[in-house]
């Protein structure tokens, strides 16, 4: 399988069509899969005739960059074999895509599920699927199975690939179907997906992480880090280009480590100028960077770079050196100071995004003002910030002197304002310029306006139609309102 051409999008279409029913499903991958969307487009299409309509499905995705690419591989699979998007959960299969790395985004699911059990007691043909980092935690199958026995499938982040084959024992099977992998070593290419945007698609590089970050969950649900090969990466964004995107996000958990698992390694850098060569690809982003790994061969690359974004976004977590040595992060203060004053010095114009966590164990009044600090050294052009969560399972969370909840709110709120403070005045600093930003899509609220997004990820709307979606145009920046700007297009 080394060599071999991405297959693509129609070409899937074909191979789907000339599975052979009638012999046993094969073994190897991606025909497998190709052989369970035969025999699924057979099953919704004869439930389909049954009632005289259309099965429709939705996709509700919670978290991160990585969880809203792996719908789109689930929307893929879903169209292909037969189901129709509905407009919301009132469907015949409505999946959750879940996200763990906050227990919050935990407690939606469970709420949300009681609602989607009241629509199937209206519609006994509904299946529900849960899939996603939430479920990779044996403690929620548990309850799951014991509480929520109406839900038809749970499979988790490793499997994602078998999907056609977990819908055909859904579709088949009276009981909860349950699929979950320890880890997995295995990536399965070719297999179809449904983009968001015609325009723009994110590409996975890399899988897991090794970080071990002490508060994170995510090495735990989303296993050992392993990287695509790079032959791979580029022939699919070639392929996506020729289908008319122009703007790519490189996903991965810690993008800056991509290709050291490889059989015969590159460094992130490396493959960036690969995805540089592709004509007709205009822009390059990633997501997301760990500042322990940030090579001075990266920031070189990007400061030669055409194409890629003038955005980093790199997670700062904590400014405190005590706090960032519990948190496993592997640099200091001074050390991600230094790296922002490096990546400054060869991109002026850069902008830099990070996340925050506030309230990690045994954080004392000092440690949080280091981490204001470094907010006000910094100057983000914006922050997420986050209340520590504790995750069972990881380090953090069997650690003493956990901060109350008062504290935490107070130093939450205090980070905050100061933040958005800093934001929006670093994100007013172009103001006047002209700036060259993908129309991404028309306003909500004021059909004459469009959305653009610049290179440094800011949005500005405009007056235009819908005929340039997808375009590059220039536009001047006429007036900034906290973290957008109101422009018009001079070209
Ligand atoms: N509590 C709060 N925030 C967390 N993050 C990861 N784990 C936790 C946790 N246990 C945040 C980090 C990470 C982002 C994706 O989520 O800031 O960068
Ligand atoms: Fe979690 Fe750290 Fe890995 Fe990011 S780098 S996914 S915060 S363990």
């Amino acid at each position: 399988m080394e060599n071999k051409e991405l297959i693509f999008d129609s070409n899937i279409d074909k191979l789907i069509e000339s599975a052979d029913l009638t012999k046993e499903a094969p073994t190897e991958e991606p025909y497998r899969q190709y052989w369970f969307m035969k025999k699924a487009r057979q099953l919704v299409n004869e439930k389909s005739k049954e009632l005289n309509r259309d099965l429709t499905f939705c996709v509700n995705t919670f978290g991160c960059q990585m969880n809203a690419r792996d719908s789109e591989k689930l929307v893929g699979v879903l169209e292909r074999i037969g189901y129709v998007e509905a407009p919301d959960e009132n469907a015949d299969f409505v999946i959750y895509n879940t996200c763990t790395v906050r227990e919050n985004a935990n407690l939606r699911v469970y709420g949300r599920l009681g609602y989607l059990h009241s629509l199937k007691k209206k519609n006994p043909h509904m299946l529900i699927g849960l899939c996603g980092c939430m479920m990779q935690e044996t403690q929620v199958v548990e309850k799951l199975k014991k509480s929520y026995s109406f839900v038809n499938l749970i499979f988790g982040t490793h499997n994602i690939y078998k999907f056609a084959e977990l819908v055909v024992s859904a579709l088949t099977n009276d009981r909860m179907v349950i699929d979950i992998w320890k880890d997995t070593d295995k990536i399965v290419e070719d297999l179809p997906s449904e983009r968001k945007y015609p325009f723009k698609s994110g590409v996975n590089i890399m899988f897991g992480c090794n970080n071990f970050c002490s508060y994170c969950i995510v090495p735990y649900v989303r296993g050992r880090e392993r990287s695509r090969n790079p032959k791979d990466i580029v022939r699919e964004i070639e392929h996506l280009v020729a289908d008319g995107v122009v703007e790519v996000m490189l996903l991965g958990q810690n993008v800056n480590s991509y290709g050291k698992t490889l059989e015969e390694p590159m460094t992130f850098a490396q493959l960036l100028q690969e995805v540089e060569k592709i004509e007709g690809l205009e822009r390059i982003r990633f997501m997301t960077s760990h500042p322990k790994d940030l090579s001075d061969e990266l920031i070189e690359v990007m400061k030669n770079s055409k194409k890629i974004c003038r955005h980093l976004h790199l997670p700062l977590q904590s400014g405190s050196s005590e706090i960032l040595k519990k948190m496993n992060r592997k640099y200091t203060k001074n050390q991600y100071l230094e790296l922002v004053e490096k990546i400054r010095k060869a991109m002026p114009d850069i902008s830099l995004t990070t996340d925050i966590i506030v309230g990690f164990p045994g954080e004392t009044e000092e440690d949080f003002l280091e981490t204001v600090d470094v907010v006000e050294k910094v100057r983000y052009d914006s922050a997420f910030t986050f209340i520590y969560s504790k995750r069972t399972g990881t380090p953090a969370a069997a650690m003493e002197n956990q901060i109350s909840e008062d504290v935490v709110k107070d130093r939450f709120d205090r980070l905050l304002s100061r933040v958005q403070e800093i934001g929006r005045t670093m994100s007013a600093r172009y103001t006047g310029t002209v700036q060259e930003v993908l129309v991404e899509e028309q306003n909500s609220q004021d059909t004459h306006l469009m959305t653009g997004r610049m290179s440094n990820n800011l949005l500005v709307h405009f007056e235009g139609d819908t005929s340039l979606v997808g375009t590059i145009c220039q536009v001047r920046l006429d007036e900034c309102r906290g973290f957008y700007y109101m422009g018009t297009k001079v070209g």
